[in-house]
């Protein structure tokens, strides 16, 4: 029986990645899910999987050695798939050295201690002997790359040169190389993945989508940034929790692997189909329905430093380990608006505390001066 240590299992990729497994491997698998439960961590999440005899909860930093050491003696961990981070823009440009602490510090911690619960006293490679079948899978973003001008042939392969631009991508990019530093350093058996954007069930509503779709069913203005023309490749999570999946079971060690959906769109695309989607889901008796047009979109400030466009080749995974995307934006986007649509009591959990002020603290002044 395989142990899976999930790191962030409570955030939105992390917990469709917890649901994926099980959903593939049932009884058959271990989780041990490792999460500090910040904002983003939701146990609600996973409140179907929770009482399951092969899963365990470990509320923990990826920063605090002795936890995560504990976790490694405590277990004979086969795979760490390491999710767990801070994953918001807006907010790396508030508080940049969170970003540094978690994404850097907490990456250089799980390595270390992989690396010592993995590591074999001697054998045959002078730079790294490790226990068999085991490995690290690092999970990154597109971001890394930086911005691609509005060519629509250029796109970010495995090849593209790193070249972040917010405290975010440069703290995913510091961790990437933290990782790429241990396979070439240490032979330690390792593979990293940069993912573009993902949608879909459980996404924090600080995120583009379910931002907007909180946003318009609760008759709140839509704020997009600068001309929303910027260019995101957006991927349904269940997919890139597939490619995941088989690079972990499947990639040969060392490699690196884009996923992407070659599923580019304008912000401000995105935000008139979720307009259209809900109107045509909302029923003509919901009063809100009326309310939902593109009045509500509200052109607001730029983000600082905003990347133009992100796209990724997926040739590579396709190619090397047969992994397309599966869902259709036009189907993707639907299940996601549904599955908010249906889960309101869940957007009113995470909505009702800290939220609000987080929203006023981002939002408010942009929000005032669009409409001088
Ligand atoms: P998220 O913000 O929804 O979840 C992050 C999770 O990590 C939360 O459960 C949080 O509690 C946990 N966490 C944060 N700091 C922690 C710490 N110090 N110790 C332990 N747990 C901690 O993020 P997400 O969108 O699910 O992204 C997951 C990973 O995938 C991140 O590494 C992100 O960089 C990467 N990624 C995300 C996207 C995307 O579109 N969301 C795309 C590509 C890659
Ligand atoms: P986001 O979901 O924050 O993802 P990322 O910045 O990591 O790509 O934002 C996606 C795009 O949407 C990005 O170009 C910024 C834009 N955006 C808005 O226009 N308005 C908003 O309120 C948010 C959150 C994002």
């Amino acid at each position: 029986m395989k142990t899976y240590l999930v790191t962030g299992g409570c955030g939105f990729i992390g917990s469709n990645f917890i649901h994926h497994l099980f959903n593939t491997y049932g009884d058959s698998i271990r989780v041990i899910n490792v999460d500090k439960l910040t904002y983003a961590g939701n146990p609600e999440n996973l409140q179907d999987i929770e009482d399951r005899p092969n899963y365990t909860f470990v509320k923990a930093d990826i920063c605090d050695k002795e936890a995560i050491r504990k976790v490694f003696r405590e277990n004979t961990v086969d795979y760490v798939v390491h999710f767990a981070a801070e994953s918001h823009v807006d907010r790396s440009i508030l508080e940049p050295e969170l970003f540094v602490k978690t994404n850097v510090l907490g990456t250089a911690n799980m390595l270390n201690c992989a690396k010592e619960a993995w590591s074999l006293p001697d054998g045959p490679d002078p730079l790294g002997n490790y226990r068999e079948g085991v490995k690290f899978l690092h999970v990154s973003t597109d971001e890394v790359y930086g911005s691609l001008p509005e060519d629509p042939n250029a796109y970010f392969y495995e090849t593209t040169p790193y070249a972040p631009h917010s405290p975010y991508s440069a703290s995913k990019a510091s961790s990437d190389f933290l990782v790429k530093a241990y396979m070439d350093t240490y032979h330690f058996p390792a593979n990293i993945t940069n993912c573009s954007n993902n949608y879909g069930p459980y996404q924090f509503p600080e995120k583009l989508i379910p931002l907007m779709i909180n946003n318009a069913l609760n008759g709140r203005k839509l704020p997009v940034y600068g001309d929303g023309k910027n260019v995101r490749d957006w991927l349904y999570v269940e997919d890139h929790c597939r490619a995941i999946d088989l690079v972990l079971h499947k990639a040969k060690l060392f490699e690196t692997y884009n996923i992407g959906g070659h599923n580019e769109k304008q912000n401000i695309e995105i935000v008139r189909t979720i307009i259209e989607v809900l109107r045509e889901e909302l029923p003509v008796t919901d009063p809100r329905r009326a309310q939902i047009t593109e009045d509500l979109i509200t052109y607001v400030e730029d983000r600082k430093g905003h990347d133009r466009r992100y796209a990724i080749s997926p040739d590579k995974i396709g190619r090397d380990l047969g992994w397309k995307p599966e869902t259709m934006f036009k189907d993707g986007i639907r299940k996601t608006i549904t599955w908010y649509f249906d889960h309101q009591e869940w957007m009113e959990h995470i909505t009702n505390g800290n939220y609000m002020k987080y929203y006023e603290t981002m939002y408010a002044k942009r929000l005032a001066k669009s409409s001088k």
